[in-house]
């Protein structure tokens, strides 16, 4: 956060974030909304406008001219807002009125986009999250998926040397955890303790590589939350008074009359009819945020993504924002309101508030401070509301700052139907471990970032497209490349990899490969920062497409017997290890088991700790380095759709890029081993130009389509 701190004068109030007079406009204007609060109006001069209660006085305009970074750091980590003296005092100050991240964050983005400039940049934070799992929920593929996605996101920030916070944990409390362990006559605590423990191990046998695991029955969630409640209660943010209204008990979640109407008062997640409610109870003032709310979401294009949730949030916002309950009295698993222990809070805004209590933003000195705000919180889109409405809304009323990316991607269904416990329809843990352990971690990762919902849209599971992506752009792409160009090393080489010949004009004739792979790396780059996973597969795919039509022009086992043409042979296989190598280090992310084994046989970058951008740049690998032959994706039967092998299926050759079930009926031409990998190249290719939007009127793809003909004939 401390990089953005502006030294203008004009600018000082803020941290996180550099102002903007649009921003600073908007802080105006919501001033005024709000001027009947005492306590705001107090505090709303220059340089303290969000603050509440007594405020950051010490962090005056004039002097944060002058702070220097580790000042900051001082600030945010001194003494607590919550000790007993010290009422708020050193909060680190909302950036609530600069609604426009998108200026700033393009800022900090085109310099990561770039893929040379980052290498060897100073660390910088960021902040990952997952929504924490209910843990009256079975884990399934939708909770496993997030996780990956979160996962790919963290390992790809790692990879830019970044200093990377990333969080996940589980949401305990609640009626439906207080009812369960009714059922089975045990104490929620000790439901919830057995539950966690489930995510847990399935977040490790995933191999997330979380940093941290928060429970919400954890001690330092509870006493925080009572803090940050305390604060709101104090500043007049959260009152109490009564409730009339409906109420999706699956969901904990309230709803207005005009939104209950809309949906027939029945809950639009589970389809089960809405509870009327009527409650005394503590409200959080989210009418007094909704200016900020709808400036935020209207303004910005990066707070939250994709596009599409951004504008059904506004819609929803623009029917008007009503003050919602933050507390209940009809059971007790929760944690209590702080000065009335009749009620617990809201299990929404206690897990909301995880986000901030792991990195303990209301103690006292602690040094993960440093991670807020969250760089990106992860999720499904049915709980986009809560995160881009009611979680933005509780920060400007914590005065904090507030996240800079909320990504709700879409749904995984099945057979075109929404997975349920109804239909009992989910892709469970049982399944989804046959599917790993069958594809491996890494190929069924790769099933997951590529056909995913990642956008707006829901992804359907069907285990044939499980096949197809993994026969396709891993066994037949990247394995098939990398096999036969390490083998060729090892055999015309012995394994050293050669000299890269400077009279290389004639035979690379249309293959610029150093900017074939800048301009797909940076492509990939661009991809990840956009959480586009698919796109950054694509780029390396490309590449590896490429490679292989390379092969097939180039003819290096022809040049091989021809002992004139050693020098352009080394050459040859030097620009296709090198762009496998540039392939490989894209795809480190997604697959960081397999790059890892790949590293063992082609040295992927010299030091572990060189950033992406470093290890992107044409040239890392080094003639004279030994390369051993690699066989990186195994051709595999395929699973049923409950993850069991398919035993006819299994004589079907696994070259086939058709759907398994019409290899049955097919007669396959079988063709010497070279012409097959001069097809599956070609095959590949064609594909390639066709998923970037090419016809079979482009004169590129009817001529790739007709070297695929002649290849077959
Ligand atoms: N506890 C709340 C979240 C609180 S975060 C402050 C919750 N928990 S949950 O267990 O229901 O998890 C919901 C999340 O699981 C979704 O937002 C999504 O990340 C993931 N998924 C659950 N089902 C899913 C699909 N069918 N498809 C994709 N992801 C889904 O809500």
């Amino acid at each position: 956060m401390l990089r953005f701190l502006s030294t203008s004068p004009k600018t000082t109030t803020r941290i996180g974030r550099t102002s903007s007079s649009k921003s600073a406009f908007i802080g105006r204007a919501i001033i005024s909304s709000s001027s009947s609060n005492a306590s705001l109006r107090a505090s709303s001069s220059s340089s303290s406008r969000f603050c509440l209660g007594k405020c950051y006085t010490s962090f005056s305009t004039s002097k944060a001219a002058t702070v220097a970074a580790t000042t900051r750091r001082s600030l945010l980590s001194s003494a607590s807002p919550f000790s007993t003296t010290s009422s708020f005092a050193s909060f680190p100050r909302s950036n609530a009125s600069e609604t426009v991240h998108s200026s700033n964050e393009s800022g900090r983005r085109r310099k990561r986009y770039s893929i040379q400039a980052n290498a060897g940049t100073p660390r910088e934070e960021c902040m990952v999250t997952t929504p924490i799992y209910y843990v009256n929920d079975k884990p399934h593929i939708g909770h496993v998926y997030t996780s990956t996605v979160a996962d790919i996101y963290a390992r790809y920030k790692r990879l830019q040397n970044m200093d990377v916070f990333f969080l996940t944990g589980t949401d305990e409390h609640g009626l439906k955890v207080e009812q369960s362990a009714e059922k089975r006559q045990i104490p929620p605590q000790a439901l919830a303790d057995e539950n966690s423990l489930v995510f847990q191990e399935v977040m490790k046998a995933n191999e997330i590589s979380f940093d941290d695991f928060i429970r919400t029955t954890d001690e330092r969630h509870t006493t925080q939350v009572q803090a940050f409640v305390e604060k709101l209660l104090k500043s007049g943010d959260v009152y109490l008074g009564k409730f009339e209204g409906w109420y999706d008990e699956g969901q904990e979640e309230y709803y207005t009359e005009t939104k209950a109407k809309e949906c027939n008062y029945e809950s639009p997640i589970s389809g089960k009819p809405m509870v009327r409610m009527e409650e005394e109870n503590y409200y959080f003032k989210l009418s007094k945020y909704e200016s900020k709310v709808k400036e935020l979401l209207a303004t910005s294009d990066s707070f939250l993504t994709p596009k599409e949730r951004k504008n059904e949030l506004l819609q929803r916002v623009n029917d008007g924002l009503n003050d919602v309950p933050i507390s209940r009295t009809n059971f007790t698993w929760g944690i209590p309101m702080p000065g009335d222990e009749q009620h617990v809070i809201y299990v929404w805004i206690d897990a909301l508030m995880n986000y901030i209590t792991a990195i303990g933003m209301a103690k006292d000195g602690e040094a993960k401070q440093k991670y807020w705000p969250a760089s990106m919180h992860v999720m499904a889109k049915e709980i986009s509301w809560f995160h881009a409405v009611i979680w933005p809304a509780v920060l400007m009323a914590l005065d904090l700052p507030l996240p800079m990316r909320v990504h709700a991607h879409g749904f995984w269904i099945r057979e075109g139907r929404k997975m349920s416990k109804s239909l009992g329809n989910f892709v469970d843990l049982t399944v989804l471990n046959k599917f790993s352990t069958h594809y491996g971690l890494d190929g069924f990762r790769y099933y997951l970032a590529t056909e995913g919902p990642i956008g707006a849209q829901d992804a359907n599971f069907a285990s044939s497209r499980v096949q197809e992506v993994y026969g396709t752009d891993l066994v037949n792409t990247f394995g098939n490349s990398t096999s036969r160009t390490t083998a060729m090393c090892v055999k015309y080489f012995d394994g050293v990899l050669p000299e890269k010949s400077d009279d290389t004009s004639k035979i690379f004739k249309g293959y610029d490969w150093k900017s074939i792979c800048e301009k797909e790396a940076a492509e990939a780059v661009r991809a990840y920062e956009n959480l586009e996973l698919n796109k950054a597969t694509q780029a390396a795919m490309r590449i590896i497409t490429k490679v292989d039509l390379f092969i097939t022009e180039t003819e290096p086992f022809r040049m091989a017997k021809d002992p004139n043409e050693q020098e352009n042979l080394g050459a040859v296989l030097y620009q296709c290890l090198e762009a496998l190598r540039i392939s490989a280090c894209i795809l480190e992310p997604i697959l960081p088991n397999k790059i890892k084994e790949m590293h063992a046989g082609l040295p992927l970058y010299a030091n572990v700790s060189d950033s992406m951008g470093k290890r992107l740049v044409w040239g890392g690998l080094k003639p004279g380095t030994t390369v051993s032959k690699l066989a990186l994706f195994p051709r595999l039967d395929p699973l049923d759709e409950n993850g069991e092998i398919m035993k006819e299926e299994a004589q079907a050759p696994a070259t086939s890029n058709k759907p398994a079930k019409k290899s049955k009926t097919k007669v396959e031409k079988v063709y010497s081993p070279e012409t097959q990998a001069k097809i599956d190249a070609q095959g590949a290719l064609i594909r390639s130009m066709k998923e970037s939007g090419k016809t079979n009127d482009d004169a590129e793809v009817a001529e790739a389509v007709k070297i695929l003909k002649e290849l077959k004939a």
